[in-house]
């Protein structure tokens, strides 16, 4: 594998009344962190499914470094996989988990105890599964997953039901990974937590992308969103000095706050200083990502 791109192009999922994944294309760099971001419903999971060959397209293709999943030879090589309710024999411990996989793969058997170093899970390797917390499960899940040191890493939901603590450390793994030329696909649901993890967006919902790009891009491309806040004693007479410039909206927040959107604060400040209107406060509000993400997805779940 040359290297660790993924290429989606026009990936589609008929199901019998649901349109799970709709044309979807995009691509995923190496050395980045990429979050995978719809709401519930929006085709993620059926989406990495396909790119895994576990789920058959109805239309579309999606190659991992060139070749598509079901044509790697050896693929447990070259891409590891976290899917959601991963799983292991109940009674078996950490270590032996991981060593049934390493022995049905050829890897050597020394991997799961670097794979166990590696997610921190060394003092619990001898544990049994069923006592491991949801947090040690996704440990173990991504030391499965790395067992055959792939460039390509596929996360569905990983930090899902994870602490604060859980999560942090899951984001520093990932970077970590991304950082050393790993392509790393992580989804969620929640932009909040992307915007700490990934490098590039691809925004996904009820199964078209809505956006691609870095972080700051699907940040810019909603700029327009951005709003002007003014406290003023005068909010009248700023009012109407504000219609006179035709693309401002101007939205009353009581308390003498008006919000404005369609102008930039610098446009407000001379609006005001022209009608000699006072101010008491003048501040641009850049969208959240939160914010941007809803307004991106919202009314497009998926018919369930
Ligand atoms: N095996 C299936 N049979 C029928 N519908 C499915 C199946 N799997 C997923 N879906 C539907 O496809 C849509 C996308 O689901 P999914 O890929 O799980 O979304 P996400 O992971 O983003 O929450 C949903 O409407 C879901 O109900
Ligand atoms: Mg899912």
């Amino acid at each position: 594998m040359a290297d660790g791109q993924i290429v989606v192009s026009g990936l589609t999922k008929l199901y019998k009344n649901v349109r799970a994944v709709d044309n979807l294309s995009f691509t995923v760099a190496p050395g980045r962190v990429t979050g995978f971001l719809g709401p519930n419903g929006a085709g993620k999971t059926t989406t990495l499914r396909m790119m895994l060959n576990l789920v058959k397209p109805t239309a579309g293709e999606a190659t991992i470094g060139g070749h598509r999943y079901a044509d790697l030879t050896d693929p447990l090589r070259h891409v590891g996989a976290v899917l959601e309710a991963s799983s292991a024999h109940k009674g078996r411990t950490g270590v032996n988990h991981l060593r049934v996989i390493c022995a049905a793969a050829g890897f050597p058997r020394q991997r799961a105890d670097e794979a166990l170093a590696l997610v921190g899970l060394t003092p619990a390797a001898k544990r049994k599964f069923k006592g491991y917390s949801l947090g040690m499960r996704q440990r173990l899940g991504i030391a499965a997953a790395m067992l055959g040191d792939p460039r390509v890493l596929i996360l569905d939901e990983p930090a899902n039901g994870l602490d604060p603590e859980g999560i942090r450390w899951m984001r520093d793994l990932l970077k970590s990974l991304a950082s050393q030329g790993r392509t790393v696909l992580v989804s969620s649901h929640l932009l909040s937590e992307m915007q700490l993890l990934a490098d590039d967006l691809v925004i996904i919902a009820a199964g078209k992308l809505v956006r691609q790009g870095t972080v700051s891009q699907v940040m810019d491309s909603m700029a327009h969103t951005a709003q002007v806040r003014v406290r003023t004693p005068q909010a009248t007479e700023l009012v109407s000095a504000l219609k006179s410039t035709e693309s401002a909206t101007v939205t009353p927040n009581g308390d003498g706050v008006l919000l404005v959107t369609g102008v930039d604060a610098p446009t407000v400040g001379r609006a005001a200083l022209k009608a000699g209107v006072e101010l008491h406060e003048l501040t641009t509000e850049r969208p959240d990502l939160e914010r941007v993400f809803l307004e991106l997805t919202a009314g497009k779940a998926a018919i369930r």
